[in-house]
């Protein structure tokens, strides 16, 4: 006999029938704990890589190399916050204060993505970023689109088109640069041979070392592993990489015929590991500049709840407007 009292019976029948039928769950249905505790990870370490994940770009918008490349550029660091916003909402559906998550990232208890790491340092690497480190998040993320939690899935619909953009953005810099000077094209290459191994590894450790997804997938949240996105991305970039007439320095790269992919050499995973676990080259940078950045805009969040007080007093319909 179940030992779980009968509200806690029929919600995780209703439960188990949503996700059976493929449809969504919403903040006020039941769902079991481990659901939304794995929800409120995956989701809240989403919106912290969106907002760290600004960092590396913002700091190239005073040196891109035109006026159209710095709007451009500056359109998409905005992006990047708007998703990051998007993604705090729908964790807090889950029952966590966006200020509570926020404070995990600050204290250090929460990850965000290893890519964000890295430094940028040249104009090309910010091509390499748009056209892989965000291709690479389309490729993860489409498929969340139809993520069983609806907050979430829905996010990912606008997030997704965006992301769009930012990769044509990314691979329209190394389009002019690798058909640009020797010298450009060599910093484009460059740039791709430091962002490959990363990029590949945003997707997350071998399905065999990734505790979450067999239980992610049976939720419906997760909908393919780890290493199939990953094979995914590595079959789409590879010819994209000849039309640019760049490579990548991968001595295992080659189409195998009888998988219908191409094969990939190993990827470095203790660097992986050492990058996660903030031994990474930008950690400790990353987090200060986001210390500061939280310290420094206190003032921002004071005054606009100042202000939602006085509109609620004053008139509470001015708010909802
Ligand atoms: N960087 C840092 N941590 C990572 C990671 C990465 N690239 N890949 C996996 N991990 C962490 C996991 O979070 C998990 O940590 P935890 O159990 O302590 O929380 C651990 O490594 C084990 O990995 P699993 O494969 O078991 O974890 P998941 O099932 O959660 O899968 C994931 C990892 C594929 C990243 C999944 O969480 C996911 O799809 N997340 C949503 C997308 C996302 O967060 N993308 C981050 C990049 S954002 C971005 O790209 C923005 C853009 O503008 C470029």
């Amino acid at each position: 006999m179940s030992s779980l009292p009968v509200d806690d019976v029929q919600g995780q029948q209703y439960f188990d029938k949503i996700i059976a039928e493929d449809s969504r769950i919403e903040p006020s249905d039941w769902m079991p704990a481990g659901y939304r505790k794995t929800l409120t990870r995956q989701v809240s370490q989403h919106a912290h890589s969106e907002i760290i994940g600004m960092q590396p770009e913002a700091n190239w918008i005073t040196r891109a190399p035109s006026l159209k490349r710095k709007a451009i550029l500056m359109a998409k660091v905005q992006d990047e916050a708007g998703h990051g916003l998007y993604l705090y909402s729908a964790a807090e559906t889950l029952g966590t204060s966006r200020d509570e998550l926020v404070d995990q990232l600050l204290v250090g208890r929460a990850k965000y993505s290893s890519i964000f790491n890295y430094p940028a340092r040249t104009w090309a690497d910010i091509g390499a970023i748009g056209w892989l480190v965000d291709g690479a998040a389309i490729a993860n993320q489409v498929p969340l689109c139809r993520a069983s939690y609806g907050p979430y899935a829905r996010s990912m619909v606008r997030i997704c088109k965006e992301e769009s953009f930012h990769q044509r953005q990314g691979w329209e810099i190394l389009y002019e640069l690798s058909h640009g000077t020797p010298a450009q094209k060599q910093m484009a290459q460059e740039a791709i041979n430091r962002f490959y191994g990363p990029a590949l590894q945003m997707f997350g450790p071998p399905d065999a070392d990734s505790p979450n997804s067999q239980q992610s997938m049976a939720w419906n949240i997760k909908r393919f592993t780890n290493d199939e996105l990953r094979q995914r991305f590595v079959d789409m970039i590879v010819p994209q990489a000849e039309a640019l007439g760049l490579h990548f320095e991968d001595p295992d790269l080659k189409w195998n015929e009888g998988r219908g992919h191409y094969d990939y050499g190993e990827l470095d995973w203790d660097e992986f590991k050492s990058v996660i676990a903030g031994e990474g080259p930008c950690n400790v940078q990353r987090m200060q500049r986001r210390r500061q950045a939280f310290e420094e805009g206190a003032w921002v969040r004071e005054a606009a709840a100042a202000y939602a007080e006085k509109c609620e007093r004053i008139d509470p319909n001015l708010i909802s407007a």
